[in-house]
């Protein structure tokens, strides 16, 4: 699908609190005990490069704190100018944006409307990531707690999503990005970690495409999605080392192909091109169930749903039945997405959109055998 990056009069952001503020004034900060950002006990997710910086939609951090009042990012020049947005939850509470640039940024003022530090020891978590596919880089110099504060360790949840896509599953067009798409909040009613490399434009084949230079087929084993193509100061990709993913995904979940479709790939190429990639993906997921998405399709105006790949899917799915793999599991999402579900200007799904498929699919995902975590692994 084309990647457009145009603002649409509709998709004005709508923020619901107003709990959180970043603020690039040193003034509200309190830098008095300075974690580096090489401490083992930051949580990091996603795909993060030496400096360190991220890439990816919904690579981020976590952590667990005792006493916390404030807490500033010090972010380095690798960050995007002029801004990177960021998703931020304080005790799995709801997520709240908050603007970052290079500098001193303090996240959460003392405020009464906040709720960190107001009874003394009180245990905090809190989670950051990047919301957008692209805009997405902050570099992480350090991060400043108030002095009185304790660095715990976040211990992960047991249950870990890897979500592998394009436009559809990174968020796009959405307010909030990636924290509002089918993939991160199935990860969250799960309880569960969740990593998600969904690169919009991009087809699985290795191909230029709607302005990325490579396909997911490549990319996803980088570490750089591919906007670092587009970037003077990191003009080039790195491998990915898996053994960074902690924990290691315990269920991966592809949903791809609409712009192998539109670059004309044919069907037969597709399902090769798909098939070399699980047999790639075996190689670090050796035993974890994979599951493939079937198309929802592009819903039109007039009721009716532009389709790709019909069939294909369930060939790629037997294939890797017939070779003995049996914990490959198509996800039939036929008719999950109605034109009332998507904006018209782009098909995309809204807000409401990914909440319904996000629905649809746990559902799925609970009949299959899959049940939520009760708790987060890291109380608050
Ligand atoms: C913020 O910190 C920088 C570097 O430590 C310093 O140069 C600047 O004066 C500070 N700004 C404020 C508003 O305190
Ligand atoms: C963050 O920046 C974007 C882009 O400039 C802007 O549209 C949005 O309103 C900002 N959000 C907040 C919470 O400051
Ligand atoms: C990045 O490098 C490639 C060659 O590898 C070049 O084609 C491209 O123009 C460069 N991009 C920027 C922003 O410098
Ligand atoms: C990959 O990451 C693991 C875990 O952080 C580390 O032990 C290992 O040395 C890394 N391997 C390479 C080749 O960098
Ligand atoms: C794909 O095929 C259609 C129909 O033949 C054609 O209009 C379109 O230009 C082709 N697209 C690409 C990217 O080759
Ligand atoms: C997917 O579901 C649709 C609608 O229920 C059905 O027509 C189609 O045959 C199913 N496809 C597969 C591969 O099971």
């Amino acid at each position: 699908m084309k990647v457009i990056i145009t603002a649409i009069a509709f998709l004005m952001p709508i923020f619901s609190s107003s709990a959180l503020s970043a603020s690039t004034s040193n003034a509200t900060s309190d830098s008095g005990l300075v974690i580096k950002n090489n401490d083992p006990r930051i949580h990091f997710n996603g795909r993060w490069d030496e400096s360190p910086g991220t890439w990816w939609a919904s690579s981020g951090l976590k952590l667990h704190v005792q006493n916390l009042k404030s807490l500033s990012l010090n972010l380095g020049p690798h960050t995007t100018v002029p801004l990177a947005s960021v998703g931020v939850s304080l005790n799995y509470g709801e997520i709240t944006t908050v603007n970052v640039s290079q500098g001193v940024n303090g996240i959460f003022r003392e405020s009464a409307a906040l709720q960190v530090g107001t009874s003394e020891g009180d245990l905090s978590v809190v989670r950051l990531n990047v919301e957008g596919w692209q805009d997405n880089r902050i570099n992480l110099e350090s991060i400043s707690l108030n002095s009185d504060a304790t660095l715990l360790s976040y211990v992960p949840s047991k249950l870990a999503f890897q979500f592998i896509g394009d436009s559809l599953s990174a968020g796009q067009f959405l307010p909030e990005g990636v924290d509002q798409a089918w993939t991160f909040l199935t990860g969250e009613h799960f309880k569960a970690e969740h990593n998600i490399n969904a690169q919009p434009g991009a087809a699985l084949s290795d191909i230029v495409s709607f302005g990325n230079e490579h396909g997911v087929s490549f990319q996803f084993f980088r570490t750089e999605d591919t906007g670092y193509f587009d970037t003077t100061d990191h003009n080039f990709t790195t491998p990915w080392n898996f053994s960074r993913d902690q924990p290691p995904a315990t269920h991966v979940v592809i949903h791809i192909g609409a712009n192998d479709a539109a670059q004309n790939v044919t069907d037969a190429a597709f399902v090769q091109v798909y098939s070399n990639f699980l047999v790639r993906l075996r190689t670090i997921y050796t035993h974890q169930p994979i599951f493939v998405f079937t198309p929802w399709g592009w819903p039109n105006a007039d009721g009716t749903i532009s389709q790709y790949y019909q069939g294909q899917y369930q060939i790629i799915v037997d294939q890797r039945h017939s070779i003995g793999d049996d914990q490959v599991f198509l996800v039939n999402t036929t008719g999950w997405v109605t034109f009332e579900d998507v904006f018209p200007a782009n098909q995309h799904p809204t807000v409401a959109g990914h909440q319904k498929i996000t629905r649809l699919f746990t559902q799925w995902l609970q009949k299959w055998g899959l049940d939520p975590e009760l708790e987060w692994a890291t109380p608050a």
